[in-house]
């Protein structure tokens, strides 16, 4: 994406924010509480990092993992205005290095349309959730029969648990029929 276009979805998601509200949609996600760890995966500028770290304290963490440079250099610029000190920045297009099994909830939200490699994303979501822990997903591009169709193909056992507040699915980890 080149800057320009990174910078009109900036303005887009700002205006979506303004209907949207991130903190609102958090906030119907149980287990967002201070101390946990947090994956926002696609962060983008960082509208759902900021809410999330401001929601898990100094206690927890929140990571935020981007494709592109310019969502690192917003997320760096927001979280220092906002003196938020417990945000971690990613700059990747799949592989986190992060630790097996050290994430409890992953965040991933307006990006799954946009993956070319949904597959090895998704496994690599599996492979760093911990194994009571939670992959929300939002996408305003694909149906909840598609979002489920692309989980259930990547060879990871997360199997769906509900649907909150209409758009948010919810996934949870298990080890059953991992290929
Ligand atoms: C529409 S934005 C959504 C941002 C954020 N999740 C939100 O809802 O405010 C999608 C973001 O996903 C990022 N992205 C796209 N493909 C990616 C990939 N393979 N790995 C990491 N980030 C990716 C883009 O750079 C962009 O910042």
């Amino acid at each position: 994406m080149s800057a320009f276009s990174f910078k009109s979805m900036y303005f887009i998601l700002k205006f979506r924010d303004a209907f949207l509200r991130p903190r609102k949609i958090l906030n119907k996600i149980e287990g967002i509480r201070n101390g946990v760890s947090i994956l926002d995966y696609g962060c983008g500028p960082g509208s759902f990092t900021m809410a999330a770290a401001e929601m898990v304290g100094k206690n927890g963490t929140v990571i935020a993992a981007d494709i592109h440079p310019l969502a690192i250099k917003q997320i760096q610029k927001s979280a220092s205005k906002r003196g938020l000190k417990n945000i971690k920045i990613i700059l990747t297009g799949g592989n986190t290095g992060l630790p097996d099994s050290s994430i409890d909830i992953i965040l991933l939200y307006y990006v799954l349309h946009d993956f070319h490699n949904p597959y090895g994303i998704i496994r690599e979501l599996y492979r760093v959730l911990k194994s009571d822990g939670i992959l929300t997903v939002i996408d305003h591009k694909l149906s909840d029969e598609e979002v489920n169709a692309l989980i259930n193909k990547s060879s990871s056992a997360f199997e769906f648990r509900n649907k909150i507040n209409g758009k948010i699915l919810v996934f949870v980890k298990t080890t059953a029929n991992q290929g």
